[in-house]
């Protein structure tokens, strides 16, 4: 496959690619990854545009509860109402732009380090100090809010105020989580870094089984070898695949009870595109929401809960610095990755069979959906 020199002929290459037939799937070239003009059409297309997950609900658990995000250079304020409800507001003064919170915390209102102008719980203004006969009022200077769902304890954002709704496409996804609990599973850590590659790159390796043996020898191959995983549901929402445990792998917990055996000697891993990464296990559910920030570098925000009370204290640190491994040892490989795919002979490779990869044959099939509808606007190539 010749790497494509434009948007247009790129995007051409992207059909291609995900038109090809299961068994014959390739790798997207190099170009995809390393291209920040592309990477500014992905943005502006479709990235910018659909649904992305922020946390956990149970994060904010009381009302005045928050956590700040940001969604392609959009600052976000992650609130918990006086009426229970969970918004998704603008970080950002109405005066003259300051951020209003940082981090995470608890408070009755958000007043503006700047000039004191403050906010309530839901975004309205409260008060701004001089300005009475300026016309400022909390019809006019409230903070916005964005587009938010909530599903199975996720809260989910959308800076498009088009977009269609987020739950109708979940149905699918919903079959083959309902029975782990996954709504009422409980938070216990959060985590925050920056990686230094595509955002794609992280997708498509947190969602295909074929690397878990080699590069996670101690970490993963124990439970979950590449040999024993298996391509689960898929529609145009998301990709699945499940991770079975050997038979000489210790039981890692009961979970929720409805669940069959063969769901508790499993991990189900599944990808909502575009950027929600989790590990559906009985007892532990972590979740990983990727923050595009360049077309090199992400932030990645990873929650980790759990069911019921059923793991003790030692066993979820042991869990967390696990999972810290694990990510250390995808970091390491991806960021090395990253530098070698601005090779000019960067390749389009065979994809390995559907139980290994053939999430990531889905994943571009997303993308090429995507961005379909766009590909005639640009210029030929
Ligand atoms: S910028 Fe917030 S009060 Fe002035
Ligand atoms: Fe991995």
């Amino acid at each position: 496959m010749v790497t494509p020199t434009s948007l247009a002929g790129m995007n051409a290459t992207l059909q291609e690619v995900a038109a090809l037939p299961e068994h014959a799937a390739q790798s997207l070239p190099g170009r995809f990854y390393t291209d920040p003009d592309y990477f500014r059409y992905e943005v502006e297309t479709y990235l910018s545009r659909d649904w992305h997950c922020l946390g956990r609900a149970d994060e904010i658990p009381r009302p005045g509860d928050y956590f700040t995000s940001q969604l392609f250079g959009e600052p976000l304020l992650v609130v918990r109402g006086d009426d229970g409800a969970v918004r998704v507001l603008s970080n950002l003064c109405r005066h003259r732009g300051m951020p209003l919170a940082e981090k995470a915390g608890s408070t009755r209102r958000f007043v503006c380090a700047y000039h004191a102008w403050s906010y309530g719980r839901a975004g309205e203004l409260v008060n701004a100090p001089r300005m009475r006969d300026k016309g400022v009022s909390a019809e006019n200077c409230s903070l916005p809010a964005f587009r938010s769902e909530m599903w199975n304890g996720f809260i989910y954002a959308n800076l498009d105020d088009d977009a269609a709704p987020l739950a109708p496409r979940l149905r699918q996804l919903e079959t083959l989580l309902q029975r782990y609990g996954t709504g009422e599973m409980r938070i216990v850590r959060s985590f925050e870094e920056e990686w230094k590659t595509n955002w794609k790159c992280l997708v498509e390796n947190f969602m295909e089984a074929y690397h878990l043996s080699v590069v996670h020898p101690e970490t993963l191959h124990p439970y979950t070898p590449t040999g024993l995983s298996r391509k689960s549901m898929a529609d145009d929402a998301f990709t699945s695949y499940c991770a079975n445990y050997p038979d000489t792998a210790a039981t890692r917990g009961e979970g929720a009870p409805g669940l069959t055996p063969e769901e508790r000697r499993r991990s189900t891993l599944f990808c909502l595109f575009p950027t929600q990464l989790a590990s559906q296990a009985a007892t532990l559910l972590v979740s990983l929401s990727i923050q595009p920030l360049e077309v090199d570098r992400i932030r990645v925000r990873w929650t980790l809960s759990t069911y019921a009370d059923e793991l003790t204290q030692d066993e979820l640190e042991q869990r967390i610095a696990l999972w810290h491994e694990v990510n250390r040892e995808d970091r390491e490989k991806l960021e090395k990755m990253q530098l070698a795919l601005t090779s000019r002979h960067a390749p389009s490779g065979p994809l390995a069979p559907r139980d290994y990869e053939g999430t990531i044959w889905d994943f571009y099939r997303y993308l090429a959906r995507r961005t379909a509808a766009t590909a005639p606007a640009l210029a030929p190539a």
